[in-house]
């Protein structure tokens, strides 16, 4: 009797562990639109500045001012207060039906040092603010979160971030989800100032940023304003689509919503970029874009299919490590994958769009389970890449738990240049990227 007092015991314990090793986090619910007190201050005060590299060494430093007066010019230095170099740039202004912008100033520094902290004034006037440059060599490490828009969520986000030391915001698409509320895209150029003034983000444009009015307004007009990228330091005739180099990482961001076919500018663009590229000089090769190519979401599903026809194989030839997108309002990562099937020479694919927009989150995948897909969760978040050496990379997944980043998934990445598959692809790249 005693010894089956024991056991029920025993089974009972057991039973409870389990079941407390089992239980899910239960995800958050969509958090409501950040309300700001926005209005115009009719002064030369600048807001919203954000910075973004401007070509080898440079930074490109941009605000925007009520008053049209106000002069373009940025004083910079290597200590608070003491402003050893001043650069004067441009400005431009847009409006949208009853919209009129302020004045969006952009004015490029440098040469710069690496990894070396600067302090800035914008316009002659206002607070003084602090930046640091990338390193010149690895390690580096990037943030990554894409669909922000400006809800609590998108705060907690960006506070996550805010804690991590990183050198770089990567953005794969959807910003502001201003939706053509013009004062929106405001707003979010205030909330993300204190993230956006300090380290370069590097966008890339997604749906929410079209805008496009059919016979009346042509898209990206509030985007290409507001978010200006090296596109004309890259070769690119396009805001849309653009690549850089930072520390010895190449990363190339692509438009999902401007021509891709193989007539168009941004496929002759990528193949000749993808040409030039030297895996001596940059061992890693990333690109970023919106809409996924591999999502096993039920959301979006198959929306980046004519675009991977025709970009897949040109990124496989040149041995791209990751491809990092968003849209899908979830986390997803595969295997090394390639026509649809892992492939130890193909691309990692991360999804990411999971910043935390109004919109919420989307729940539902598909079944069976791809063999490619590793990682998949329904949560806000964001991502951490840090490329260590030329042949190791570790990424990781942080889920907003409430209020607290958890580390929820997490993988060393070993490079394509380390592994024998750009030898192997010796040839392709040759026939498909340097072949007229
Ligand atoms: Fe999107």
């Amino acid at each position: 009797m005693g010894c089956q007092i024991l056991q029920l015991i025993i089974v009972t314990v057991t039973l409870l562990i389990s079941a407390s090793y089992a239980t899910e986090y239960i995800r958050p619910k969509p958090r409501q639109l950040l309300h700001f007190p926005w209005s115009r201050r009719s002064s030369t005060e600048p807001q919203q500045v954000h910075i973004s590299l401007a070509g080898d060494n440079h930074m490109r430093i941009s605000w925007v001012t009520d008053d049209s007066s106000a002069p373009s010019i940025v004083e910079y230095g290597t200590s608070p207060g003491q402003y050893s170099a001043k650069a004067e740039g441009e400005s431009t202004s847009y409006s949208y039906m009853l919209y009129k912008s302020g004045k969006i100033h952009y004015t490029v520094i440098g040469p710069l040092n690496p990894d070396t902290a600067y302090f800035y004034r914008c316009g002659g006037e206002g607070p003084e603010f602090q930046l640091k440059t990338p390193p010149a060599q690895l390690p580096i490490t990037f943030a990554i979160a894409g669909d922000l828009g400006q809800t609590g969520w998108t705060k907690s986000t960006l506070d996550h971030i805010d804690l991590c030391k990183y050198d770089m915001h990567l953005l794969p698409g959807d910003l502001s989800y201003a939706n053509y509320m013009q004062h929106r895209w405001d707003t979010f150029g205030e909330l993300v100032q204190p993230l956006a003034s300090r380290r370069p983000w590097m966008v890339t444009e997604g749906n929410h940023e079209k805008e496009n009015i059919p016979l009346v307004k042509e898209g990206f007009q509030s985007y290409n304003a507001r978010w200006k990228m090296p596109f004309e330091e890259s070769g690119s005739s396009s805001n849309l689509y653009y690549s850089f180099e930072v520390a010895e990482v190449h990363v190339i961001m692509l438009g999902s919503y401007t021509d891709y076919d193989e007539y168009s500018e941004q496929f002759r663009w990528l193949k000749a970029d993808l040409g030039k590229v030297d895996r001596k000089r940059t061992p890693w090769l990333i690109a970023l874009f919106h809409v996924p190519w591999y999502n096993s979401n039920t959301a979006h599903q198959g929306e980046g299919d004519e675009m991977m026809s025709y970009m897949e194989p040109l990124l496989y030839a040149a041995g791209v490590d990751m491809v990092l997108a968003g849209h899908v309002h979830a986390y997803e990562r595969s295997n090394r994958v390639y026509g649809g099937k892992s492939d130890r020479c193909g691309a990692v694919h991360i999804t990411i769009g999971d910043g935390g927009n109004s919109e919420g989150l989307a729940r539902r995948y598909q079944t069976p389970h791809p063999e490619w897909s590793v990682f998949r969760e329904a949560s806000f978040g964001h991502g951490e890449l840090q490329i260590v050496n030329s042949s190791h990379a570790f990424w990781s997944w942080h889920r907003n738990d409430d209020d607290e980043p958890v580390k929820s998934d997490e993988v060393w990445i070993t490079s394509l240049a380390s592994s024998g598959c750009l030898a192997d692809k010796a040839p392709e790249f040759r026939k498909i990227l340097l072949e007229p």
